[in-house]
């Protein structure tokens, strides 16, 4: 979580104002950070999660992905509960959690607080659609 406050710290966004931090562990011991990413085009920034596991997968292919850290508050720190993942970055990290056929564990909190904790991604995201059904 240490990780994902500095990642945080280095999120784009000037029009939400809301910064997200995201720090990957992986079983290599190497640990990866993203945040989010805005853009004036709405639609064409990506969230922190994303952001975090795309760089995990580009960089280090075939490295399991063993945990996840996000913190996420508006940018005055103001907001002290977790904060989980959106339904797109489950959807995503889902992707990486089957591929590797090894449970990514997901911590999540706000700037300060308690902070939630996923075993696996699965736990957060039921009745995924995967590619079992293409
Ligand atoms: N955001 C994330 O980075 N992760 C999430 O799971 C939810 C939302 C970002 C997207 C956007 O930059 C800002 O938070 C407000 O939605």
């Amino acid at each position: 979580m240490d990780q994902a406050f500095i990642a945080r710290s280095n999120a784009y966004a000037p029009y939400s104002k809301f910064t997200v931090g995201c720090a990957i562990l992986l079983e290599n011991g190497e640990i990866i950070h993203g945040n989010n990413q805005e853009n004036a085009a709405y639609p064409s920034g990506l969230c922190a999660e994303r952001v975090a596991i795309f760089a995990a997968g580009a960089n280090y292919p075939g490295v399991a992905v063993t945990s996840m850290a996000i913190t996420a508050s508006p940018i005055d720190d103001s907001f002290e509960k977790p904060v989980p993942p959106c339904g797109a970055c489950r959807q995503s990290i889902a992707e990486y959690e089957l591929r590797q056929e090894k449970p990514i564990e997901i911590y999540f909190m706000g700037a300060a607080g308690k902070v939630a904790r996923a075993n696996s991604l699965s736990d957060l995201l039921p009745l995924i659609f995967d590619r079992n059904y293409l």
